[in-house]
């Protein structure tokens, strides 16, 4: 092997660029000739490719982004796209891949290694945590800050006005961003596809959360929950609480920017230096990950199809903190039935 290539694919996340610097320095360390691919796949098949030397790569491990682009690229989803890519590669030389990105890159990369088998490895960069053969995603860590440092905001106006906030987070189908966010921001519940909760549950769960003395809160929705987004949630909970003052906040892309953590700048350069010393040991179709702080290899086959599921523990542990104390469901039966009663009594005065 003597020349590879990087590039970056799908939603870019804070230390995509770490992750850079570091397979290019890592290339030049051993030998390689280093090129980076401009907009991912896209820019293969465009031939939009350069020669990064160790100054390429300097000043960027602190900045979010990524300085080769990305793209989610519908040409590479073709065989034709795909051949042209090919043709890239070879015209430039290239004997190895680096492919930085999340489940859409590698599904990608495994097709285009089992077509033309040039050699890839894979390094996780999304913010949605979500890839089978890692602890860590690139980029996951900085956007589970960027949702606290929002969330302590939220809580100090929440807080004034004696409101209830249910913010939405990013993270696909899964709950990963959710969860640390919600017990990082301490909040009363996330809601995330991996609960399976119907809006009911969430009403009847998030009613007994209120029916504390606390007089704000703070709800954690995951943008894929299936019962629906945080606003549809947020209109359910109203009718069943008329009273309550809630409102809805998307963080949405503010989740992607900004500086890399020191969590994120670290694994990032972890994986770029694993992913080079992984094709230079013949390693192919395969994601780098750190698994219980030791460098893995994956097959791209895993990280595609398998679940990486959530520490059950996390979210067992947002009801614990969220200061009510556990009832025996003879307790609950019992404060549902007097609660009951004290509404039914309230009614009747009323009229
Ligand atoms: O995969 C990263 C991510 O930010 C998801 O959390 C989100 O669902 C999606 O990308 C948004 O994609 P786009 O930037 O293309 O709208």
């Amino acid at each position: 092997m003597k020349r590879i290539a990087v590039f970056t694919s799908g939603g870019d996340a804070p230390g995509m660029n770490a992750c850079i610097r570091a397979v290019v320095r890592a290339g030049h360390y051993y030998g390689l000739e280093v090129f980076g691919v401009i907009r991912g796949y896209d820019g293969m098949i465009n031939g939009d490719l350069m020669e990064m030397d160790d100054r390429s790569v300097s000043n960027i491990i602190q900045k979010g982004g990524t300085i080769l682009k990305s793209a989610r690229s519908e040409a590479f989803r073709t065989p034709e796209g795909r051949k042209k890519a090919f043709q890239n590669l070879k015209k430039f030389g290239i004997d190895g891949l680096v492919a930085i990105g999340g489940n859409g890159t590698f599904t990608g990369a495994q097709l285009f290694h089992s077509e033309f088998g040039i050699p890839c490895v894979g390094c996780p960069g999304t913010i949605d945590n979500d890839l089978y053969g890692t602890d860590f995603t690139i980029g996951y860590d900085t956007a589970v800050n960027t949702c606290l440092a929002a969330i302590d905001r939220i809580r100090d106006t929440a807080d004034a006005h004696e409101r209830a906030f249910f913010i939405e987070v990013m993270g696909r189908d899964t709950g990963y961003i959710a969860v640390r966010s919600a017990i990082g921001g301490g909040a009363e519940m996330a809601i995330m596809p991996e609960k399976k909760m119907n809006v009911k549950d969430i009403i009847e769960k998030f009613k007994y959360g209120t029916s504390s003395s606390k007089s704000s809160h703070i709800v954690v929705v995951a943008e894929g929950d299936t019962s629906g987004r945080a606003g549809e949630i947020a209109s359910a909970v109203k009718k069943a609480i008329p009273d309550l003052d809630i409102k809805v906040t998307i963080l949405g892309h503010v989740q992607r920017g900004g500086a890399p953590t020191a969590a994120d700048r670290v694994l990032a350069s972890r994986l770029g230096l694993g992913a080079v010393e992984g094709l230079l040991k013949s390693k192919t179709n395969v994601m780098v990950g750190v698994i219980n702080r030791t460098l893995t290899y994956t097959d791209f086959k895993e990280t595609i199809t398998k679940k990486k599921p959530i520490n059950n523990e996390l979210s067992r542990m947002i009801e614990i903190l969220n200061g009510r104390k556990y009832q025996q469901p003879s307790e609950a039966k019992a404060s549902a039935k007097a609660e009951k009663s004290t509404k039914a009594k309230k009614k009747a005065k009323s009229k």
